[in-house]
This record gives C-alpha cells, structure tokens and sequence, in this order.
C-alpha cells in the first residue's frame, strides 16, 4: 500500500488549480443510466472513485470510456438492473444508481451500502422518496429489490433528522424525471452537485426547477436523451488548498475555484485571519494577521460544509487559543483526532464537539488515515509539523483527490509517495 512522506516546514507558493468535484460527478455518472444515448461527460476528475463508478456502470451495460478528464458513455446490448454488493460496498455514492434504474427499466436492485468509519449512513430518506413515486420497494439479504408497473409524481418531504440529504436528493430528483406528473422534493439538499447534476438533467431534456434551493420541483417526461456536461470545480479540493496555504503561512492562488460555492469556509477563515480575493475563477489567500482561534459547526449547505471539517481542525490545532468544532452532520466523524493528538495537537473529543487548544507547534509523525477527509487533514498537519510525517493507507485521499501530492510539490512542498 502507498503512503506520503512529508517533510513539513515549507510555506507553500505559487498557483494550483483544481480538479473536477467528485461528488458532482459520482451522480451525474449514474444519471447516464436514465438514457440509451451518448454522454459526454468532461472536467472529470480521475479518483479512484470515478473508476468504480465506470466499473459499476459496465456491470449495468454501458461502455464508458475515461481520457484526458472526459469520459464518453454509451449503451451495449446486454441491460442489467443489479448492482451488486461487491463494488457498491466500497463505494457508498454508488447507492444512486437506484433512482436512474427504477426510472428506466422500472426494477432495480441495489447491494444496502455499507456504514463507513464516519458514521452509519442509513438511506432510509432514499428509500421513503423512492417509496412515494410509486415503486415497491422490498430489503433482501442486503439489497433493495425495488419494482414499479408506473413512477408517479408527488409530493415528498425528504429532511431527516440531521437535515437535508445530498444523494437521497438525487436519487429522488434523478427517478422523477421519468415519472407521470409532477414531484415536489421539499427538504431537498441545496449543494453546488446537487445543483449540477440538475443542470446535466436538465439537458438530457428533464424539466426541473427550484434545483439549489429546499423546494426541487420536477415536471416527468417520456424519455430522456444524451447530453455533454462539464463538471463543476470541486470546492472541497479549493477549501483544502486554502487551508494549506494559512497553515504553512503561505500564499496560494487557486485557479478554477469557484468563490460562490465556498462563502461559509471564505467568511470563517477570514474570522481566522485569512486574507482571501476572489478574481475570475481564482482565489488567492494569504494570512493577514496570526491565526485567531474560531468555533465551527458543520451544516447542510450553504452552511459550514462537513467535508471541510477535518481540515480546520488540523488548522486550529496549531492557532493560539480554544476553538470548538461541532459535528452537526456525522457526529462520530472524528477519527482525525487521535492521529493529530500524536503529532502533538490537544484536542478532547465530547461528543459531536471537539475542543481545542491551539498548539504552538506540531512534531512529525508516522500517522493512519480513516477515511477521505482525514487524510487530508493529516497531510495538512504533516505540511506544518517539525520533521517528518508518514501518512499510511493513502488510498482513502486517492479516492476523492486528484494527483494531490504532485499538485502540493508543485507548490515548494516537500512530499512524495512511497510505498508502507
Ligand atoms: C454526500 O454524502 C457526500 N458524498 C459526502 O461527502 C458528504 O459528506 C455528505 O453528502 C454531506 O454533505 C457524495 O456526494 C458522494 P447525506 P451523502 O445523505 O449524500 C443522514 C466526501 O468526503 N442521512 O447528505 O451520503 C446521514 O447519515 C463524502 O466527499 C439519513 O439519516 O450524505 C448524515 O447524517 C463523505 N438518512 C446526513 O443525513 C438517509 O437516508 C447527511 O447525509 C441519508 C442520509
């Protein structure tokens, strides 16, 4: 397995830009399904994630081609409406291709997908949608077995009790577009993706509106045909980039980023000192003054995005001063906390909080990443700490960051790949 040696100390310079959103492009794969027509879908990041999208997609009966960020779909003879355990165990996002196939071939049935280290990540709010269109939808040694004679249209609250739901909106929003009539999604998840991926349905001919805000309305069509889309920029790959560049006491400009998809991370990072302008499609941030100590709590969009939250942590571990960070999305996403503690951070964990006491320096350390957003958080930490930092089981970041080494070399860092 690989790992990143970091060698930390090095204020990162210069321009990078960033890749295609992963989240964006995950359910806009699996809205080709909703089509036997082409799809050309550019500005696609090449994660470890879009791999396993492309696999499951051939085990559906596509053919996918992926090169130089484009990937081009089409349909081969053979349809299959199983998606099985094996490959959508090892990648939650895959459970959004229930939606796409129970609209187009009216069954469907989807491997249950598994909890993750971040939380149990239930889809009960995937299946109360799906339920509400008309389908039957039946749980089987760890599948869904869902079948409809005919989607119809209504009216569904999807808010759960943590809020909103990213791909139980899509789920939802990508199998309405085949019903008879009218759905309204209320509670419906207001994220960039979200929004994206309406757009990309959109010009497969869907009739959505109100897509980015809590009310989605979706008018049904007969068919819908293919469609060229260019992935929107990945603002949780530009909020980590701004979280290197205050943590190393750098100054960075990030090409491509897009400074309306990030106002909660821009607005908390300035409260933290940031000096951050926005110019066409790039954004550049320095420190203004030293880091000042900031509370944080993770919301749905267009709040404190989840996803950003190990990042500011690893950031506040080495800011003078008691910060809180609250987890209002997964409560139990913590699993950063004690590999930074061994780099000499004082963080205590209550609850969904985790309270901080800025160190004045991190030590090196060989360190285990847990999921995507850890990881990062650790790369983070080892970019700052004195000497060097291990970060092992690397292939959770190649998931969700492209060439992300090569990107922080490119900015002074001393990084490399190796091998555990
Ligand atoms: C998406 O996951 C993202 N993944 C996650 O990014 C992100 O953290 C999450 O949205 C929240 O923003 C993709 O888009 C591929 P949710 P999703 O349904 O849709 C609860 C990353 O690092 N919930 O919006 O699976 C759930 O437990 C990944 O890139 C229910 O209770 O998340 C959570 O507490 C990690 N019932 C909250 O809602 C349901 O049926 C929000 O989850 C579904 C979700």
């Amino acid at each position: 397995m690989d790992k990143l040696v970091i060698e930390g100390g090095v204020k990162l310079k210069g321009e990078v830009s960033v890749s295609g959103a992963k989240n964006s492009v995950l359910p806009i794969l699996a809205a080709t399904l909703l089509t036997d027509e082409k799809c050309e879908i550019s500005g696609t990041p090449n994660l470890h994630d879009t791999i396993t999208m492309l696999k499951i997609l051939r085990a559906l009966g596509k053919n996918t081609e992926f090169k130089n960020s484009t990937v081009r779909i089409s349909h081969n003879k053979h349809t299959n409406f199983v998606a099985d355990y094996k490959l959508v165990s090892t990648m939650r996002a895959s459970f959004c291709v229930l939606g796409p196939l129970i609209a187009k071939l009216k069954k469907a049935r989807v491997s249950l997908p598994g909890g993750c280290v971040i939380g149990i990540r239930p889809v009960d709010l995937h299946i109360k949608g799906i339920k509400s269109l008309g389908v039957d939808i039946d749980i089987q040694s760890g599948y869904v077995i869902a079948k409809t004679k005919q989607l119809r249209g209504s009216h569904i609250y999807l808010g759960g009790i943590y809020g909103s739901s990213v791909l139980a909106t899509d789920n939802v929003m990508m199998a309405a577009t085949l019903a008879k009539g009218k759905t309204i999604i209320e509670s419906a998840a207001c994220e960039p993706e979200v929004e994206d991926l309406a757009e990309f349905l959109i010009k497969m001919g869907a009739k959505i509106k109100g897509h980015g805000t809590p009310i989605i309305e979706i008018e049904g069509v007969k068919e819908l045909h293919g469609a060229a889309h260019t992935i929107i920029p990945d603002r949780i790959e530009a909020g980590t980039f701004l979280i290197a560049a205050l943590i190393t006491g750098g100054d960075i400009t990030i090409k491509g980023a897009l400074y309306k998809h990030l106002g909660a991370v821009i607005d908390k990072l300035r409260q933290a000192g940031a000096y951050i302008i926005n110019s066409d499609h790039s954004i550049r941030v320095r420190r203004k003054t030293r880091l000042k100590p900031v509370n944080v709590t993770t919301l749905p969009y267009p709040g404190f995005p989840t996803d950003m939250q190990a990042q500011i942590l690893s950031l506040m571990g080495i800011t003078p001063g008691i910060s809180v960070i609250t987890e209002k999305i997964y409560p139990d996403r913590f699993m950063h906390v004690a590999e930074l503690n061994r780099m000499g951070a004082h963080i205590q964990r209550e609850g969904p909080h985790a309270i901080v006491e800025g160190a004045r320096r991190l030590s090196g350390a060989p360190v285990m990443a847990s999921d995507l957003r850890a990881s990062a958080s650790l790369v983070l930490a080892g970019l700052v700490a004195s000497g060097r930092t291990d970060v092992s089981r690397i292939y959770h970041l190649d998931r969700g960051y492209e060439n992300l080494e090569i990107k922080l070399q490119k900015l002074g860092a001393r990084i490399r790949r190796g091998k555990e």
